[in-house]
């Protein structure tokens, strides 16, 4: 197949090249070994939620097969992991008891991939919330906050010493947004004003837990992985050009703009109020103090990137990224339906520097969903997968050249996982994963990343 090549020389000589994951995609026997419910466990058995009837109960199997997958990162030639760990493992009720055998598991995980020569990235909430708190308001109650900084120093104390690399949270907009307003995710509400109020309590708990964390680990690194969604307007009518400004301010400059103390945008606040998901002259979760703790100055920040969005007047709070930049998508759309846009990737990443002078970026998770599987000689010959990949680093490179400080690339994922709603019908990894006996196959992008990686 034709391949592209990147110029990776357009990139620092010390870049962090890796593969990511999450707990509740991968882990499986989600209450062994003392671990309490989580809101993923809870929702994954109510009808209707996850495609197929799909589950976490087994996933990837990787609670229990977690040497395999690191060996595969060790043959994948990989320099950095990144995987979150499960809230409920550590502190089933979610405060309270600590839960010994959870942190033993990860602290085995980190030992091997350090063994390995792979650098531990630890992602704190990936999503899945004690049940327990839940049922005390989840992340709409302001008390969560502080049961999180209570988790964030648990887990630091004891993986402080060998593991420098911290996420506090993972896409706080889709904890908000799609678990409270779109209902999709867990915990499947649907209220715009409580999203609201659990993005800012999910973001207050970020800032609360930066100096925990820091303080537990010498030399720490501490960030957090925001979802992107950049966005034109789908043609140049000012009414199209008004919603690409509202749903950028949705979905990237309310949660960019706190993070790097210039608060929540005011022309949101105004049409938030408009719309009535807040109060006439307040934001009720809001309290004196709280944008300075958000503020808190961080090491790096993730970005995650699929996709980019052209938006039509009416759509300006839609998650629907049916409408490409040009009809049909230049690039095409991986299976997920997402039109393929890399060019965006770099525009947003010289926007985040401008804008936000992070000292350092990362991009936490790329990658792309098709479901190619083995041939009869057992070949997974994915290449739209390589191109996508090919095309989102070139993207990076590019970004790399004009200055944008960007210091790390992690594939999502290593392995075909459980895909939220989607169930196991997506399959992201560069690894396929047979989800009837786990067994597990590197595709042609995992040969084709370590060789890109391994120069
Ligand atoms: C991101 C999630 C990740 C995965 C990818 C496809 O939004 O962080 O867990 O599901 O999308």
């Amino acid at each position: 197949m034709h391949t592209e090549p990147v110029d990776l020389s357009l990139l620092p000589s010390d870049f962090a090249w890796g593969v990511a994951t999450s707990a509740y995609q991968i882990e499986g026997s989600p209450r062994a070994d003392g671990a309490g419910e989580s809101i993923w466990d809870r929702f994954a058995v109510q009808p209707g939620t996850i495609l197929n009837g799909d589950s976490g109960e087994t996933a990837c199997d990787h609670y229990r097969r977690w040497e395999e997958d690191v060996e595969l990162m060790a043959e994948l030639g990989v320099g950095a992991y990144r995987f979150s760990v499960a809230w409920t493992r550590i502190l089933p009720d979610g405060a309270g008891e600590v839960n010994r055998a959870g942190l033993t598991f990860y602290e085995r995980l980190v030992d091997a991939l350090r063994d390995a020569g792979i650098e531990p990235y630890v992602t704190l909430y990936h999503w899945d919330l004690p049940q327990r708190l839940e049922e005390a308001g989840g992340w709409r109650n302001r008390e969560t906050a502080g049961a999180f900084v209570e988790y964030a120093r648990v887990v630091s104390e004891v993986l402080g010493d060998r593991v420098t690399r911290w996420m506090t949270h993972n896409e706080p907009w889709v904890t908000a947004f799609a678990g409270h307003r779109d209902g999709v995710f867990a915990p499947g509400r649907t209220d715009f004003g409580e999203a609201l109020a659990v993005g800012h309590h999910v973001l207050l708990s970020h800032g609360l837990a930066v100096p925990v964390i820091r303080q537990n680990v010498p030399g720490a690194s501490v960030g957090i992985a925001l979802d992107c969604r950049p966005a034109v307007p789908a043609t140049r009518a000012p009414a199209d050009v008004a919603a690409q400004r509202h749903f950028d301010g949705f979905r990237n400059r309310w949660f960019f703009d706190p993070v790097f103390g210039k608060g929540y945008p005011s022309d949101m606040m105004k049409a938030y109020r408009a719309r009535g998901y807040l109060p006439a002259k307040s934001a009720p979760w809001l309290q004196s103090g709280d944008l300075e703790l958000i503020a808190e100055p961080i090491d790096f920040v993730g970005i995650n990137y699929y996709t980019s969005i052209a938006v039509r007047a009416g759509e300006e709070e839609s998650e629907d990224t049916g409408v490409p930049h040009g009809s049909p998508a230049p690039e095409g759309y991986t299976e997920m339906g997402w039109p393929i846009t890399p060019g965006e990737l770099t525009r947003f990443l010289e926007r985040v520097h401008e804008t936000y002078e992070p000292p350092m970026i990362l991009i936490t998770e790329n990658g792309a969903s098709y479901s190619d599987g083995p041939d009869e000689a057992g070949v997974i010959a994915d290449d739209r997968r390589i191109r996508y990949l090919e095309r989102h680093i070139g993207a990076v490179a590019q970004a790399a050249a004009t200055g944008v400080p960007v210091a790390g690339y992690f594939v999502w994922s290593l392995l075909d996982n459980l895909e939220w709603a989607s169930g196991f019908s997506q399959r992201f990894g560069l690894v396929w994963v047979d989800h009837a006996t786990q067994q597990r196959v590197p595709k042609n992008s995992f040969h084709w990343y370590r060789q890109l990686i391994g120069g």
